[in-house]
């Protein structure tokens, strides 16, 4: 009997044999749980997972209910493949805000399809709107998960910084940089993929504010008319949007520009019910798309129901049904809306606590949303020394994540400080 890398190579075809796991979250998970067994006095700032104060998973009780009061066709049923009818608008009015009529009115049509989450969005993005090995644009910090979609569609990434480095203007975007991307993908692929979470970027927090959004937008807009025999794609990974200051800011940012508005561009929304509703395992999502041609969204429509057929078949109707309820119910969607509400409070609070005691570190811009971000050159290092004073973070490849979502509130400023005197040990030099 061959041993068990022999057997792997007889078995496994050289591209599947790279594939890894990532379970740095769980590994260091893991250790919060096993200090906490041990009976010492931890906090856990791992999850990505909404917890409350005594460190449970909070599930919206609204969203509870409606799922328990569900009809069985609802609960065990197929959905259509492109979605449930009243769900694709409702992710529609979710993703674009309360100007989505404003939106359609001034010259914008609109459609959505249904998908296991915001990652099934972005997977059918990745898998439509670019050729095998072209590169799909993000920022240079991101989501791990994009590349693993990136190589999943045999595509790669391609990045410009997601802050700024130059001086001389108030603004995070580098449009010099994001502009030469955009210009040298156009050369070489003829069609760009941008994928851009915002607002409450993962890992740090960050959110465009209107100028930035605006400055964005005006690259992508610019560089479609001066090209017009190239495709372009921006697509916002609005994952965490419900829980930021201005959910749907990227809206009035498009309305600025919808006047003059090049057919060569197509905007897209990976919309996601996991955080906005607390429901991360039950898989639902939309991909919305917006563009001046109602045949060009409707055309979309069967190209993406083929992708999602041959690769996930359809998407759960549950969650479907659940979300669609709530929000077509007076009732019901400002039950459900004041209890988000209230969460994004904690959000804030548990971050304020958590960058206050941490004053002075090099944060990277963090206003919104699940986490906060430091970059580092050694994030195992900091972890580390972070985690000898009881707080659990996690190490990514440019920094240390901390789950603001799962701080307890009144441990979130024993974070920060922990995260500090871990950091000064170290001897890094103050910004
Ligand atoms: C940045 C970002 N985008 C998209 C998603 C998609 O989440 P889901 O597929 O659960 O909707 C996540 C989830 O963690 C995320 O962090």
């Amino acid at each position: 009997m061959e041993g068990d890398s022999e057997i792997a190579q007889i078995l496994l075809p050289p591209h599947a044999m790279a594939k890894g796991g990532n379970d740095v979250i769980y590994a260091w998970l893991a250790r919060y749980q096993a200090a906490k067994s041990r009976g010492e006095d931890v906090v856990n700032g791992t999850i990505g997972a909404l917890l409350d104060d005594d460190g449970e998973l909070i599930l919206n009780p609204i969203v509870g209910q409606v799922l328990n009061e569900l009809t069985d066709v609802d609960k065990g049923a197929y959905s259509p493949l492109p979605g449930l009818p009243e769900f694709r608008e409702t992710a529609q009015k979710l993703a674009i805000g309360p100007k989505l009529q404003q939106l359609r009115n001034l010259g914008l049509e609109t459609e959505a399809v249904a998908s296991p989450g915001g990652c099934g969005a972005l997977y059918l993005s990745a898998r439509n709107l670019l050729s095998s090995s072209d590169s799909i644009l993000v920022r240079s910090t991101y989501w791990g998960p994009y590349k693993t979609i990136a190589e999943e569609c045999g595509l790669n990434l391609v990045d410009w910084p997601l802050v700024s480095e130059s001086s001389n203007d108030n603004s995070v975007v580098d449009r010099t940089i994001l502009s030469d991307r955009i210009k040298s993908l156009v050369s070489s692929q003829g069609r760009i993929l941008a994928w851009l979470n915002d607002p409450a970027h993962n890992p740090t927090g960050m959110s465009l504010n209107a100028q930035e959004r605006a400055e964005v937008l005006t690259c992508f807009v610019d560089a479609a008319k001066q090209n017009p025999e190239a495709g372009f794609t921006l697509l916002l990974d609005t994952a965490y949007a419900l829980y930021a200051n201005e959910p749907h800011g990227w809206t009035d940012t498009v309305i600025e520009f919808i006047d003059d508005w090049p057919s060569n561009l197509l905007l897209c929304w990976a919309f996601s019910a996991s955080k906005s509703h607390t429901i991360y395992g039950l898989r639902c999502g939309a991909l919305v798309m917006a563009h001046p041609s109602r045949e060009f969204v409707d055309r979309m429509v069967p190209m993406l129901v083929h992708t999602g057929r041959g690769t996930w078949s359809g998407s759960p109707r549950m969650p479907q049904a659940m979300v669609s309820t709530i929000h077509n119910s007076g009732e019901l969607e400002p039950s459900w809306d004041a209890i988000r509400g209230g969460l994004s409070e904690m959000l804030v609070q548990r971050r304020r606590l958590l960058l206050d005691a941490g004053k002075g570190l090099p944060f990277d811009p963090s206003h919104d949303g699940y986490f906060a971000h430091i970059s580092d050159p050694n994030p195992v290092e900091l972890c580390e020394a972070i985690a000898e004073r009881g707080v659990y973070v996690v190490p990514l490849s440019k920094g240390v994540r901390i789950g603001v979502c799962s701080l307890p509130t009144n441990k979130a400023a024993r974070a920060g400080e922990a995260i500090a005197d871990a950091w000064r040990s170290l001897g890094r030099s103050e910004d």
